[in-house]
């Protein structure tokens, strides 16, 4: 008997047997080398078996199936995350800060269920992932949110290869929870590749790990190396709970590294609270040799029963707590005080600093805020200072070590005229910040672009502060509005920027022209207007243009909106020179509008197009089409390139056959062959 393709059903049966060879080998070695740390093969070998179960599967698409780890390269992008409701609120940790803290939990702790026992954890700092899995597969994965609701990243956790898609042991039902982070090697690689291209930096690894995974294109995830680590088990079902012997903490970590999770090695037993403290003071001696970052310890009772009496509060458990890591700090030599002038006019003293390294990074700047607190610290340059990093914001000056002074260290001076542009610099009573007054300061202007094109504002990817000085010195932009009436000529000329990273832009601004209006109106720099108010005011007035009319009065009436603000908006509007740029921002066809919002179903299939063919055996086609279009996609009648999915149902006929064609000669990128079960999958989401 011959296949509807040609093959014998002898050759495809030795085709699936070869996949599924594949695919098993391939995730033992995925798990080699993400999870347990221990790679086998070398990265040549594995690519190999990659590339072959890539070719095969390109060959007979029918056979690709979601787990696949070939689906881990990220599907198409989305147009918005989905939300998930989490069947249990994530809970936060109490913190602590020291030895008496961590003392005092542990008299609560005893005072509730008698003696106690204690597994000690690394905090890593990331982000909390809570995964849902059935029958052993990954059905669900979501963000924190609020606690209570959550993203779906579904798609782009599929992509963290140390996610396992397929657990070991096919349990009905089990939801854990852990953490998704980014190592710092690859943090580091990220931010290297970025500032080549001109994109915005992550401040951290975490923001970093946020960034890739709240993303709207899971191939982005994909491209980013996330790790994770697991460290909850929310619930499980299954025949015989009992019978998995789960009592303690330190038994459900032993049970998710028995169904595949990576599990931080490194924890501690602990049997006393001094054992506790003990094995927090190791903690902050081990945290920098660590190739990933974590912001303290956790703390927990074992025993899963004793967690039960001791129960929850309203926003964190009782049976842990948080330990926190002290800032890390150093010593070093301010060489310099200079100023930064902000896109408002501020004027913030930095400190250059002999550099030195701090919680894992070389520094060489610490801010000093303003004026009056280089007075309070009495920061001279030239002093020796400690510096601290706490968190993850700018390095600051804790104090001055006068001891080691010589005579020969400099007060710092507020300048009278602004380093930048030379207008005058003046301190507006009861504020603390001095201000350039320079209405065409060329350093406002810059710090002013670069705002328009961050990602809460126009979120031009490409057009970093590097991209923004050069465009400024070349003469090309002398506004926000020019950068649309760019050419590829223009960009041709400048240093560094190939033609990919030329198209890239051009690409990226034509973008942002359809953003929403709320965007517009934060990316303008508004004084007071803050990306919450832009989204206010978009919604109220609807177009620019209204706003633009808008009076004090009108203003006022808008929530949210007080007099700081409304003033303000009144002022910016009524100057010329914003008024052109406006206009000439209207002209280039940015989006001036608050676009409709979306009907009250999401439409997580907008715009994509299907075909169904064949019988399906649980819908017939009309629910089948009602089903798509109520989520934003279309139903056609033939396949094309154009085509999105194609669903499968029994005795499928020529439309198969065509899809296959297409996919196999390469001309249909987007083109997926799904059956009925992984259309529902499909029609489902977002839950
Ligand atoms: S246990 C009920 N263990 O820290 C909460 N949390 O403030 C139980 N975190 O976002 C949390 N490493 O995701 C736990 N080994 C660890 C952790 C950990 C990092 C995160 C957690 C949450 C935050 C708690």
């Amino acid at each position: 008997m011959k296949s509807s393709s040609g093959e014998s059903e002898k050759e495809l049966a030795e085709v699936r047997q070869r996949i599924d060879r594949l695919r098993q080998t391939i995730r033992e070695h995925d798990y080699y080398y993400y999870v347990l740390d221990q790679p086998r093969i070398t990265d040549a070998e594995y690519d190999a078996l990659m590339q072959e179960l890539q070719e095969l599967e390109a060959k007979y698409p029918a056979l690709i199936v979601p787990d696949s780890p070939t689906q881990r390269v990220g599907g198409a992008p989305l147009t918005a995350l989905g939300t998930i409701r989490h069947r249990y609120p994530l809970l936060s940790l109490a913190n602590s800060f020291g030895e008496s803290d961590l003392r005092d939990f542990d008299r609560r702790v005893r005072q509730g269920v008698g003696e106690a026992q204690y597994l000690v954890e690394p905090k890593i700092d990331g982000l909390t992932v809570a995964l849902v899995y059935e029958n052993g597969e990954l059905i669900s994965g979501a963000t924190r949110g609020d606690g209570e609701v959550g993203e779906d990243v579904t798609q782009n956790l599929r992509t963290v290869r140390s996610v396992p898609l397929r657990l070991k042991e096919a349990v009905p039902r089990i939801e854990v929870r852990g953490e998704v982070f980014m190592a710092r090697a690859d943090f580091e690689r990220l931010n290297q590749q970025r500032e080549a291209q001109g994109a915005a930096l992550f401040a951290n690894p975490r923001n970093a790990a946020a960034g890739s995974l709240r993303q709207l294109d899971p191939r982005v995830t994909a491209s980013r190396r996330l790790r994770a680590f697991f460290y909850q088990i929310l619930y499980i079902e299954t025949q015989e709970p009992a019978a998995l012997r789960i009592d303690s903490q330190a038994k459900a970590l032993e049970y998710l590294e028995r169904l595949g999770f990576p599990v931080n090695p490194w924890r501690y037993h602990c049997s006393s609270v001094d054992e506790v403290i003990e094995a927090c003071r190791e903690g902050e001696l081990k945290r920098d040799e660590l190739p990933y970052e974590i912001d303290g310890m956790v703390i927990k009772v074992d025993s899963l029963a004793q967690q039960q009496q001791l129960g929850v509060t309203a926003k964190s458990p009782r049976w842990a707590i948080a330990y926190k890591f002290p800032a890390q700090q150093a010593v070093t030599r301010v060489e310099e005080i200079i100023l930064r002038v902000g896109r408002t006019g501020v004027l913030t003293p930095t400190a250059l600093l002999q550099p030195v390294r701090l919680a894992g990074s070389t520094v060489s700047k610490a801010t000093l805020h303003n004026e009056d607190i280089i007075r309070e610290k009495d920061v001279r340059i030239g002093d020796w200072v400690t510096i601290q990093k706490a968190g993850d914001v700018i390095p600051e000056v804790v104090k001055v070590l006068k001891e080691r002074r010589t005579g020969e260290e400099r007060v710092f001076q507020m300048p009278a005229q602004c380093p930048e542009c030379g207008s005058r610099v003046v301190r507006l009573a009861g504020e603390a910040a001095a201000r350039c007054t320079g209405a065409a300061c060329p350093a406002q202007l810059r710090e002013g672009i670069i705002h328009f094109a961050s990602r809460e504002a126009m979120n031009i990817e490409g057009l970093g502060p590097a991209v923004v000085a050069q465009l400024l010195k070349a003469g090309l932009i002398q506004d926000v509005a020019d950068l649309y009436y760019l050419r590829k000529e223009d960009l041709a000329g400048l240093a560094r920027m190939g033609e990919k990273s030329a198209d890239n832009l051009l690409q990226a601004l034509a973008k942002s022209k359809g953003n929403r209006l709320s965007q517009l109106i934060f990316a303008l720099g508004i004084r007071y207007v803050g990306s919450r108010v832009a989204r206010v005011l978009a919604e109220h007035f609807g177009s620019l243009d209204k706003l633009k009319q808008a009076t004090y009065d009108e203003l006022r009436q808008v929530p949210e909106v007080g007099d700081k603000i409304a003033a303000s908006v009144v002022a910016f509007m009524q100057e010329q020179q914003n008024q052109r740029v406006m206009e000439k921002l209207e002209q280039a066809g940015v989006n001036t509008r608050e676009k409709v919002t979306a009907p009250t179903e999401p439409q997580p299939l907008k715009d994509k197009v299907f075909v169904l063919t064949g019988t399906l055996s649980t819908l017939n086609r009309k629910e089948a089409e009602r089903l798509i279009e109520a989520r934003g996609g279309r139903v056609s009648s033939s396949v094309s390139k154009n085509t999105d999915y194609v669903v499968v149902g029994e005795e499928a006929g020529s439309k198969l056959e065509k899809a296959r064609a297409l996919i196999s000669s390469g001309k249909a990128p987007s083109l997926q062959i799904i059956n009925e079960e992984e259309f529902k999958r499909l029609i489902e989401l977002p839950k």
